[in-house]
């Protein structure tokens, strides 16, 4: 079982009804490939997590890596677990509350995750929140 983690940029800001369909396709692939995972909305960052046997996740992210709906995508290496981590979802679709951090809103995900699935995942969410600390200090400074 692999799993890889990236983080990207929406291009622009998507509709729910666009939300949903990106979503039902998702589902449908995923259902059909066995992956599993989660994908975090914060509005301006998507967080996605997927798992599955390693031809079907290189396959899946490969897809997702040109469509043209984000940018800016970086991801980790890809590691092999043990189980997975979110058997129950083709793709959980969590949009972060505005008032709540990456960090809290990954940490309420991933409370029966493997330690190794948590760190990649917070690796991400840190840095964001880290990201939009700066943003508000330099916003207030200018203020
Ligand atoms: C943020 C984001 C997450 C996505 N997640 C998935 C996914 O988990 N599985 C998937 O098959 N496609 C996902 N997609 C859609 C793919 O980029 C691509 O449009 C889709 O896989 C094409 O499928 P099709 O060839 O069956 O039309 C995602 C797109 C975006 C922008």
């Amino acid at each position: 079982m692999y799993c890889l983690v990236y983080m990207s940029s929406p291009s622009r800001e998507m509709n729910p009804v666009e939300v949903q369909a990106l979503l039902r396709r998702a589902k449908h692939n995923n259902d059909r490939d066995a992956i599993t995972g989660i994908l975090i909305h914060d509005r301006r960052r998507y967080l996605q997590y997927l798992e599955g046997g390693q031809a079907e996740v290189e396959a899946t992210f490969a897809r997702i890596s040109v469509d043209p709906r984000h940018h800016a995508i970086i991801r980790l290496h890809g590691l092999t677990i043990d189980r997975r981590q979110f058997p129950d979802w083709a793709m959980a679709c969590k949009m972060s509350r505005p008032d709540d951090s990456l960090k809290s809103c990954v940490e309420r995900l991933t409370q029966d995750c493997d330690a190794q699935v948590v760190d990649q995942l917070l690796k991400f969410a840190e840095a964001r929140d880290r990201a939009v600390l700066g943003q508000t200090a330099r916003i207030g400074r200018s203020a």
